[in-house]
């Protein structure tokens, strides 16, 4: 049956709007004991307020680097009083001195945890609902308004991917396009391609044959997190660009071939790309997980897989669970399939949307590039996520 919507959201913690205020502080022999409104209390050990500190020689004020040489301060530092003034709280040290830190600091560390946004929301996606959802923008918003470009770039941590139309058909534009996400990504295909069925390079891309859904650089450490595609020209017939949201792949399998998913999160698949002067080589598991268990990566590039071998019968497993993953995203109900004209930009989520695209006759001129992931984060964040 049709799923016709999956909303993956994990652990999403909202920021309350208001700071709260410290009702007590007390100096305990583990730490600082803050009692929060609604009956929370928190102590916070010494050792990590010390670490903190928000001083200038602990935390530069215009850097925000630690000036803190950590393993200089003593295992059993202690304090022996706090108080609270405005929307600063200070600690006075045992052994002399004082630590300052602003409340809201505090309140945003009730709880541990890591410096993480809220969890991005994904809408996994098949035909049905992506031909529905149509994610596109205009190219004038993008470049002219702060709002455009965050548009933009919330479909594609959306929906893995997003459109760009009335782009003007020239390199120049592409590339100020890219630009307003992030740093152009430089790899063996240069910062920016210009490509064309020239076999320029020892790729497929650079032919007019069939590319079957993929990721890009398999064989990169640090796959590119985003690609932009531009179309510049096309006369012919055939083409059409085709993506799959990987992460819905995942989904399926992980419901209904569990010993697949749990393969294809296990094996590491190498890749390779030998030819022009270079011979890269990198290898991880179809689906990446992070350090709490939760899916952050999809890679897969039947093309540019090495070859390995396993034991036979953890082999055999391999090629089955392969089989049912390339099923998937062969198969048209996952795919979205478009012809891209001139004047139209995909940019996509390399690390989520497999990419493609139907063989053609005719000319066809694509431009593009690679963007980095942390760049497209920074981005968004700088931006202000809704
Ligand atoms: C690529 C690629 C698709 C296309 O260059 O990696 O997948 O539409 N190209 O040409
Ligand atoms: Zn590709």
């Amino acid at each position: 049956g049709i799923i016709p919507f999956i909303r993956s959201i994990s652990g999403i913690t909202m920021q309350q709007a208001t700071v709260p205020q410290p009702v007590s502080l007390v100096a305990t022999p583990e730490g600082l004991m803050v009692q929060w409104p609604l009956d929370e209390t928190v102590v916070y050990p010494w050792f990590w307020l010390r670490d903190h500190g928000h001083d200038p020689d602990t935390l530069h004020p215009v850097t925000q680097q630690r000036q803190l040489y950590t393993a200089a301060v003593a295992e059993d530092i202690t304090g022996t009083d706090a108080t609270l003034d405005n929307d600063t709280v200070s600690v006075r040290w045992a052994d002399g001195g004082e630590s300052h830190f602003p409340v809201a600091f505090l309140a945003r560390w009730r709880d541990t945890g890591y410096p993480a946004d809220p969890a991005p929301e994904r809408i996994l996606w098949d035909a049905g609902v992506i031909y529905r959802e149509d994610p596109v923008v205009e190219h004038d918003a993008v470049m002219h308004t702060d709002e455009g470009l965050r548009d933009w770039l919330e479909q594609v941590l959306l929906y893995g991917f997003c459109r760009v139309q009335g782009v003007p058909t020239t390199p120049e534009a592409t590339r100020q396009l890219a630009e307003r996400v992030g740093y152009l990504r430089e790899t063996l295909f240069g910062a920016f391609w210009d490509f064309t069925a020239d076999l320029a390079r020892a790729d497929t891309a650079y032919t007019n044959l069939e590319l079957r859904p993929h990721t890009d650089s398999t064989y990169s450490h640090d796959a590119p997190g985003l690609q932009l595609f531009h179309c510049l020209a096309f006369e012919g017939t055939g083409g059409e660009s085709v993506l799959v949201d990987g992460f819905r792949i995942a989904w399926e399998l992980e419901r209904n071939d569990p010993r697949a998913y749990r393969t294809l999160s296990r094996v590491r698949v190498p890749g390779q790309y030998i030819g022009d002067g270079a011979r890269l080589r990198a290898e991880r598991p179809v689906f990446r997980h992070d350090a709490d268990g939760k899916l952050v990566q999809v890679s897969f590039n039947n093309y540019d897989r090495a070859p390995f071998r396993l034991p036979d019968v953890e082999m055999a497993e391999f090629y089955r669970a392969l089989r049912a993953f390339e099923d998937l995203a062969n198969d048209p109900h996952y795919q979205w399939r478009y012809g891209l004209r001139p004047g139209e930009v995909l940019l996509f989520d390399n690390w989520r949307t497999l990419h493609g695209r139907a063989a053609y006759t005719g000319k066809r001129r694509l431009a593009g590039c690679y963007l980095n992931r942390e760049d497209f984060e920074s981005r968004l964040r700088v931006l202000g996520r809704r």
